[in-house]
């Protein structure tokens, strides 16, 4: 079996077509580990989510994916039919999304969601599924699920639709979750408990998780390995001690020269100067470079070079890399 769960490679994606095109993802490669967790970090509009709903066939119109290939345990998701998709949505792969109240169904108590999803992928009978419901609610840390399962969404906090979300997402033990920002919509202190969470999940159901952010902090508490991106690429990407130790990327360097203690202060990377590109009038040089402190002229005449190993397993896309003399 192989050590990747879930590959992208070369990814392009974009919305729209003719004179107006927004080249979200613009040649993105990445590879998640078995029991591993990836995060997918960058400044709001940089096409984090356009990622996420490109490997699940969810991008919706007028996105589509243009180049490239996403393979899940080797199989191309990209040309699989809509009703082989859905198949594997749900059951081998799934998503939380950033917003849980708006994901759940306002009219459908939560035990008839649970149950939704195992009904449309598994055949058992009406009373196995109910007791598969209370144990999924309660493994994501739900108190009184006999209670819960009658309950509807309008009566549940923030904090318990995600949980509610996460008992679906991984009802049916999938392979891979793809998390998009699913703490950004709570309160710090809930925040906490759903990381907790994820990181449960993948030590004891082995789930390898996708995790998309803006907080360095989340990344710091729970990725393994880190990919940095700017403007639809990855500018920096590694295992995540490296990258945040010593990172190479003048992009990186800033976002964490804006935070005091990765550990301890949670502000959010908009803490930058300056604002990232309009992805639908790209710069033909380095989308970095009205922000980038240490350009060079090649930075100005050319696109920014592909990633290129920079130090073991950290991979940088820049003429101009940051230099630790420490090393
Ligand atoms: N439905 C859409 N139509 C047109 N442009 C979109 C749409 N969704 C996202 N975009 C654009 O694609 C880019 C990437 O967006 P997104 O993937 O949502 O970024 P992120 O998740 O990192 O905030 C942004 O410039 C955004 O404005
Ligand atoms: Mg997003």
């Amino acid at each position: 079996m192989s050590d990747v769960v879930l590959e992208v490679r070369d990814l392009y994606a974009q919305y729209g077509n003719g004179s107006r095109r927004v080249k979200a993802v613009d040649g993105v490669s990445f590879s998640l580990r078995r029991g591993g967790v990836l995060a997918l970090v960058g400044e709001s509009g940089c096409g984090k989510t356009t990622i996420a709903l490109s490997i699940l066939g969810l991008l919706p119109y007028p996105g589509r994916v243009v180049g490239g290939e996403v393979r899940f345990e080797g199989n191309d998701l990209l040309s699989l039919r809509g009703d082989e998709l859905r198949r594997l949505r749900g059951r081998e792969i799934s998503m939380i999304f950033q917003d849980p109240v708006s994901g759940l169904n306002p009219v459908l108590s939560v035990g008839e969601q649970v149950e939704e999803i195992i009904a449309a992928h598994t055949r058992v009978s009406k009373q196995e599924a109910r007791r598969v419901v209370e144990d999924a609610l309660q493994r994501v840390g739900l108190a009184h699920p006999e209670r819960l399962v009658k309950q509807y969404p309008y009566q549940l906090s923030g904090g318990m639709s995600q949980r509610v979300f996460i008992a679906i997402a991984t009802v049916l033990n999938p392979k891979v979750v793809i998390a998009d920002e699913p703490t950004s919509a709570l309160d710090v202190t809930v925040q906490a408990g759903i990381l907790n969470e994820l990181e449960r999940l993948r030590r004891e159901q082995g789930v390898s998780i996708l995790l998309i952010t803006h907080d360095l902090g989340v990344v710091a508490q729970m990725a393994d390995e880190v990919a940095v991106m700017y403007a639809g690429r990855i500018a920096e990407q590694g295992r995540t001690r490296d990258v945040l130790r010593r990172p190479r990327h003048p992009y990186t360097w800033s976002l964490l020269a804006t935070l005091p203690r990765v550990d301890q202060d949670r502000r959010p990377l908009e803490a930058i100067q300056g604002s990232p590109p309009d992805l639908a009038e790209l710069p033909d040089e380095c989308a970095f470079l009205p922000r980038c402190r240490k350009a060079v002229s090649a930075c100005r005449t050319q696109p920014s070079p592909p990633l290129a190993e920079l130090a073991p397993g950290q991979r940088v896309a820049c003429y101009n890399p940051v230099y630790h003399p420490d090393e």
